[in-house]
């Protein structure tokens, strides 16, 4: 008896050193943030559906849409945010904490294999991952996003109001004066899609705002007319009951073949494009509109960055635009003055590359550059 039970404890001693217990919470982050938006003038008329309709098709199109100038806007958001952590003490000093953002379409819940245990389970969680390796990470809901406040999605949801939150969170988690109050020295900010786009800009903004960058989902080479068309993005409230009471300019894809082609591409397991696409989130006209902001080298970054993309990524590393792996060496543009700029190119996965069947190894891939360089 006496064997048996010291044998179990054993395994259970093992089992804890290889992989820590996980915690997640929610936390709501308030924060109070000013940006130079862009001014679209009278190019969008919000409460028209066939003016919307006719901004997202000329945006995706050609890639512009009718920026007439630029307009100072502050506002205050409650961000609401999924933290990970290994279970019990605070989390060890040196390692850094990961700031999550989101692609667009999505919320938070992308870096959480969509809230599903059974997904979770299955080696699809980025946060349950890391907090297993001894990592916390904090994802966020992008404003205008999941449960983050809902505001106006043409003025406000864009991408340099977004990046000053992204700013405004990374300096609350270096102080104890945050929701988590707990202090980290380091702060990684790790973006995927829009969210990598967006840390690009909060980069030039503020370029102290994290020790280390990692953008997956992502190049500076985005393909015109956009592949996004398949997703047939019309707005949200018109869509969907869960998106009822949005503004109009909230949009989302009311094409699920066009999402799963977009998304996913490679191995894949062929039932997960149906659960992400069932809850798929919003993105808005502000955003689309606003996306130049975040194709600016942000020259004042002095820290190392890691990108890395799926080689079936039809956005971020489409074929038109040449071999995926010279595209992520030549988006080192954005960063002229980082201390390196790495660079990995992951076989046989598509945009979500969490949701793939590579998603440990990419992950373990993260882990790698963060512990070798942060
Ligand atoms: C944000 O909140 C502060 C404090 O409550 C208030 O003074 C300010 O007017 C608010 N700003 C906006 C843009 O609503
Ligand atoms: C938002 O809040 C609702 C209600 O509390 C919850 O059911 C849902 O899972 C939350 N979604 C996110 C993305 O946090
Ligand atoms: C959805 O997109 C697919 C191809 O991406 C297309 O064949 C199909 O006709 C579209 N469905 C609708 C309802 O437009
Ligand atoms: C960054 O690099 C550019 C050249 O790309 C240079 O002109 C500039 O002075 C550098 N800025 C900083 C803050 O190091």
């Amino acid at each position: 008896m006496r064997t048996s039970v010291t044998i179990a404890a054993l395994a259970m001693a093992a089992s804890s050193a290889a992989q820590e217990a996980v915690e997640c919470k929610i936390v709501e982050f308030p924060v109070s943030v000013t940006a130079n938006n862009e001014d679209f003038g009278n190019t969008i008329d919000p409460n028209s559906v066939s003016s919307i309709d006719q901004f997202l098709s000329q945006g995706l199109s050609t890639g512009a849409v009718g920026v007439v100038g630029q307009v100072s806007t502050s506002a205050n958001f409650s961000i609401s945010a999924q933290y990970c952590a290994p279970a019990g003490a605070t989390p060890p000093e040196t390692r850094p904490i990961q700031l999550l953002a989101h692609g667009n379409t999505c919320d938070r819940t992308i870096w959480d294999a969509l809230s599903r245990p059974d997904l979770q389970a299955s080696g699809y969680s980025y946060q349950r991952f890391f907090a297993s390796q001894g990592y916390a990470t904090l994802a966020i809901d992008l404003p205008g996003h999941g449960n983050s406040t809902i505001p106006d999605p043409n003025t406000i949801v864009q991408l340099p109001i977004e990046a000053a939150v992204i700013d405004a969170i990374a300096a609350s988690l270096r102080s104890i004066n945050n929701p988590l109050g707990i202090s980290f020295p380091k702060v990684v900010f790790t973006g995927h899609s829009y969210g990598s786009i967006t840390g690009v800009a909060a980069a030039r903004f503020v370029p102290t705002f994290a020790d280390a960058v990692v953008l997956t989902g992502w190049s500076a080479f985005v393909p015109l007319p956009s592949p996004m068309l398949a997703l047939q993005m019309q707005p949200a409230a018109l869509l969907f009951d869960r998106f009822k009471g949005y503004p109009l300019g909230y949009i989302t894809a009311s094409n699920e073949t066009g999402h799963e082609e977009i998304f996913y591409a490679g191995a894949y397991d062929p039932t997960i494009p149906k659960m992400s696409f069932d809850t798929q989130d919003v993105m808005t006209c502000g955003e689309g509109g606003s996306l130049g902001e975040g194709l600016q080298p942000a020259i004042g970054f002095t820290g190392k960055v890691f990108a890395t993309t799926g080689s079936e990524d039809f956005m971020f590393c489409n074929p038109k635009n040449g071999d995926c792996a010279d595209q992520l060496a030549n988006s080192a543009f954005l960063f002229p003055n980082a201390t390196s700029f790495q660079t990995q190119v992951i076989d046989n996965t598509g945009h979500d590359f969490m949701l793939h069947t590579s998603s440990t190894e990419t992950f373990a891939k993260i882990q790698q550059f963060l512990e070798s360089n942060v």
